[in-house]
């Protein structure tokens, strides 16, 4: 049964019970030999039995309907079969999702997403029905019964699966912690291979594989986020996040963790206020132990170094700003969005539109220490065609909005053949509709994406 492992998987309270062989106190592992991890069980599993009822009474309610003609209720109850197989594979989906890193709670933010969809549905069909109360106030009575199962279904979500999630989070944190201090050797550390792209063009991007909203709130819908591909000794595993404070415009300050446990908690970090100038738009990015951005209110890019806090601060050449050439999609465009910095195999990249190349995407490689540009190109993208751009291997993408649940990679520009293609159609779904920052990093070969105020990443397949 497709939907066991997923008991298996967020129906369990966890209790677990570390200690030490040699009974020493918990933390304290480098004097521990072994770390023990007892696991019981009680109820609390995913509500099958309820959502398969739910499933099956609607397709009842679907037959009767059928049956007397309401060819209105028809239309709702049919989409929201529809949306109910859909929900149920998701739920599949999830199950194989699942990757044992507590990855997949991003899959139960889209079921969450869908059921309230179909709770709206719902209300739909009781506000149609209502109209023919006499012949099916039975049925209504069900459709109620039906909301309230899709409501405990939600509750149970929020509630149950959400917290235990976290609780298993600081468990495994706990966990790994003591394990760490065991370890013998560190895992080593991998360079990235700067110049070296024998990995092949982009194929596929992932399902997103986590997700979680970022540290502030639903309330900053613009930011970004990622780990530095090329860190400071002792960085290696820091994470980065800045958020748009103020009006979606700038943001003051970046947020560093020093782990990816931390991260994920939202435990301790530490604050790193700008100097000179504040970063406008979502478009920064850290490298080389340093953040880089568009310089607020001016067509400037400033350096922040992360060690020294001293700022450098240069024209963009011709550059767009301060809204002349955003990202955007059809019926709107993402604030700020002018600059927008990306790394890859190379090393930094800015991405902008200038008035000379009549606003389409112009690609330059930057000197990391005086942000001069090392080698530009003209395309012919038109900037505000696009939604977000990145670079792999010197091959610029862009990506375009094609619904609130799927964006599209649709063209490629290739720096070093100069070859330009605007037939790509590489799809892939989302947690949210927007995509406010979008970058690889060449470290992990991974996408790091902030999406209406969620943070998530995406694997990436090459062929
Ligand atoms: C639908 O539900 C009604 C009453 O709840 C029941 O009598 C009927 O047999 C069901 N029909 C189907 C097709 O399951
Ligand atoms: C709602 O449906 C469930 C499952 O079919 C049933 O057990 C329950 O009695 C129903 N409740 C109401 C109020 O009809
Ligand atoms: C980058 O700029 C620095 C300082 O101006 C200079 O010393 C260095 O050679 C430049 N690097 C490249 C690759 O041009
Ligand atoms: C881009 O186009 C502008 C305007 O035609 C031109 O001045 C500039 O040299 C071009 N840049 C490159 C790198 O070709």
């Amino acid at each position: 049964m497709a939907l066991l492992a997923l008991i298996r998987i967020f129906g369990f309270f966890l209790f677990w019970t570390l200690a030490s062989a040699d009974g020493d106190v918990l933390g304290e592992a480098r004097v521990a030999k072994r770390c023990y991890c007892d696991l019981q069980m009680s109820d609390g599993p995913f509500p099958r039995l309820q959502f398969e009822q739910l499933y099956s009474v609607s397709e009842n309610c679907s037959h009767r309907l059928k049956d007397q003609q309401f060819n209105e209720p028809i239309d709702i109850i049919t989409n929201m079969e529809q949306r109910l197989k859909s929900l149920v594979q998701r739920v599949n989906e999830f199950e194989e999702e699942y990757d044992g890193e507590l990855y997949s709670i991003i899959s139960f933010r889209i079921i969450e997403i869908e059921i309230a969809e179909l709770t709206d549905l719902l209300n739909q069909l009781q506000e149609k029905c209502s109209r023919n109360q006499n012949d099916i106030t039975e049925l209504v009575t069900q459709v109620q019964n039906i909301t309230s199962q899709v409501d405990e279904l939600e509750e149970y979500d929020r509630l149950k699966v959400v917290r235990e999630h976290r609780k298993n989070i600081m468990l495994e944190k706990t966990l790994s912690s003591c394990q760490n201090a065991l370890l013998v050797t560190p895992a080593p550390y991998v360079t990235p291979q700067i110049g070296s792209c024998s990995f092949g063009s982009l194929k596929a991007v992932s399902y997103p594989k986590s997700s979680m909203l970022n540290h502030f709130g639903t309330s900053y819908p613009y930011g970004s986020w990622g780990k530095d591909p090329l860190p400071a000794a002792g960085k290696e595993d820091l994470y980065w996040l800045v958020i748009m404070s103020s009006s979606n415009r700038f943001g003051t300050k970046i947020r560093l963790f020093s782990s990816h446990a931390k991260f994920l908690t939202k435990g301790t970090h530490n604050d790193v206020t700008f100097k000179t100038f504040n970063a406008q738009g979502s478009g920064g990015t850290m490298f080389k132990d340093a953040y880089y951005y568009n310089c607020y209110d001016t067509g400037r890019l400033c350096r922040f170094d992360m060690t020294t806090q001293e700022v450098i601060h240069v024209t963009l050449p011709f550059a767009g700003y301060n809204d002349k050439f955003p990202y955007c999609t059809l019926s709107s465009c993402y604030m700020y969005t002018d600059m927008d910095l990306a790394t890859d195999e190379n090393g930094l990249w800015v991405l902008y539109a200038t008035e000379f190349n009549f606003g389409n995407l112009v690609v330059s490689r930057l000197n990391t220490t005086d942000l001069s540009l090392l080698e530009s190109w003209n395309t012919t993208l038109y900037k505000r065609s696009a939604t977000n751009a990145f670079v792999i291997c010197g091959v610029v993408y862009a990506t375009r909005y094609l619904s609130s649940e799927t964006e599209e990679i649709f063209y490629m520009f290739d720096t070093t053949s100069g070859v330009e293609r605007n037939d790509l159609s590489i799809q892939f779904r989302k947690v949210l509709p927007g995509i406010q920052y979008m970058n690889y990093n060449p470290r992990d070969r991974k996408l790091y994406v902030y999406s209406d105020a969620y943070i998530v990443s995406y694997s990436l397949t090459f062929e």
